[in-house]
């Protein structure tokens, strides 16, 4: 039987880099999966072109960046292998990118380059095995027991890479926690973030004609406010705006949503009611908002009539219904959709450096299973690569 440096759970995007580096360090691994293809989330995401790192992530603002109880506690892996680290390993391996929005970085071509880079990286001396259903983890006498579908492996150490919950079509189990518990360590409370929330039917009945509009917005949500593209949908609201607020939404949270940010909508009222006060209100709205917007805005407000009928304390009345929305949704989409868990295996219960359980030396925890969710924005596979690079220099 194959004696291994290392056994990989998981040959997600945590798990292949991981094995790959290690792999690329002389270390004898094979990595599990019970996916018949390996690295599934890296080719759908970003649209198949995969925004897969931030370059504005840095030491400084990355406690920010990332939800986790100790929000410090990536940083170590973060700042030992950085977004430039992995911009210099997609240009050595000549993979074109490009820079969209605020530091994301997306491939030119399609996402499945860098699955058959790490692959191959992988495959220089290392193995996979795929379609394998993992049951458990156990000590053994020299080492770690992976009891599969396919047989007991055995290895001196074991990376769990089997990320979080979300996406259950795409092969997410939560396996990675069952195996944390049942060496003791803690697990903090899970749930699904980056995920589209949901609205009541009351309040459906109202939005749901505004589905498919898009627009810039900014979106409150107690001190946190933050400003991007929103989306309205047939069961609530999406788009980024929306997916990122919704890590740190909680069941029964009201948002305060301003849909036309850096205007003020009152004066662009006044300024058209000087010009042309004959015109009906929603008209006037709907000049400077999508027309179904300005429709429900002035249905709303319990205005009616000409412009002109209307002195400044209306109009800013009505400006609050577009400028000052407070909406309680009344849950999120789920791990349907939802593109990361929030929480995971509880971070004291692992060392920064190196990923390995305080408790259990041997056995490491990287990429999303652990309690550390990054921004929407590519922030989630640079701490899948960071991660995973941690634990492969000590494998
Ligand atoms: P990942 O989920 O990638 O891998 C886990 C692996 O474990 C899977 O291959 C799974 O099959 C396997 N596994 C699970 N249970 C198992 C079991 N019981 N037995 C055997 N194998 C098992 N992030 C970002 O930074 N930029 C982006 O553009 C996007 N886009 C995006 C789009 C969509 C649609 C989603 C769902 C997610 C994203 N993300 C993202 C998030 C990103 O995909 C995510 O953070 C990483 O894939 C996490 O990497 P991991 O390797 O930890 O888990």
């Amino acid at each position: 039987m194959t004696q291994y440096d290392a056994i990989i759970l998981g040959a997600g995007a945590a798990g292949l880099f991981c094995a790959a580096e290690a792999t690329r360090r002389g270390r004898r691994v094979i990595v599990l999966d019970h996916a018949q293809r390996p690295g599934e989330k890296i080719r759908i995401s970003g649209g198949g072109r995969c925004n897969f790192t931030n370059r504005e992530l840095t030491r400084q603002n990355a406690p920010e960046q990332f939800l986790s109880e100790n929000p410090r506690f990536a940083l170590s892996a973060l700042s030992r292998f950085t977004p430039a680290d992995m911009i210099a390993r997609v240009d050595a391996a000549g993979i074109a990118w490009h820079e969209k929005h605020r530091g994301q970085l997306f491939f030119d071509g399609k996402a499945w380059q860098l699955v058959d880079l790490l692959l191959a990286d992988l495959r220089a001396g290392g193995e996979i095995g795929l379609g394998c259903s993992i049951e458990t983890v156990r000590q053994g006498a020299q080492g770690f027991e992976v009891v599969t579908s396919d047989g007991i492996l055995r290895a001196a150490r074991v990376v769990v890479a089997t990320g979080g919950k979300s996406i259950p079509k795409l092969g997410a189990t939560g396996l990675g926690y069952r195996i944390a518990e049942s060496f003791g360590l803690r697990l903090t409370e899970t749930r699904p973030g980056l995920v589209p929330l949901t609205f009541a039917e009351q309040d459906l009945a109202r939005t749901a004609p505004l589905a498919g509009i898009g627009l810039p917005a900014r979106v409150s949500l107690g001190k946190r406010s933050l400003e991007e593209d929103l989306l309205f949908t047939h069961r609530g609201l999406s788009g980024p705006a929306i997916l990122q607020i919704s890590s740190y939404w909680r069941e029964g949270d009201a948002l305060t949503i301003d849909l036309a940010p850096g205007r003020d909508i009152a004066a662009e009222l006044a300024a058209i009611r000087a010009e042309t006060g004959r015109i009906a209100l929603h008209t006037a709205l709907g000049r400077l908002l999508p027309d179904k917007l300005a429709a429900l805005a002035v249905a709303q407000s319990g205005l009616s009539g000409r412009l002109a009928d209307h002195g400044n304390r209306a109009l800013a009345q009505l400006a609050a219904q577009v400028q000052a929305w407070q909406v309680r949704p009344v849950g999120s989409e789920g791990y349907r959709t939802a593109e990361v868990t929030v929480g995971g295996v509880a971070t004291e219960a692992l060392e920064a450096k190196t990923l390995e359980a305080k408790q259990v030396p041997g056995l490491h925890f990287i990429g999303e299973v652990v309690d550390v969710t990054g921004w929407l924005g590519g922030y989630n596979f640079q701490w899948a690569w960071s991660s995973a690079w941690a634990a492969a220099q000590v494998l």
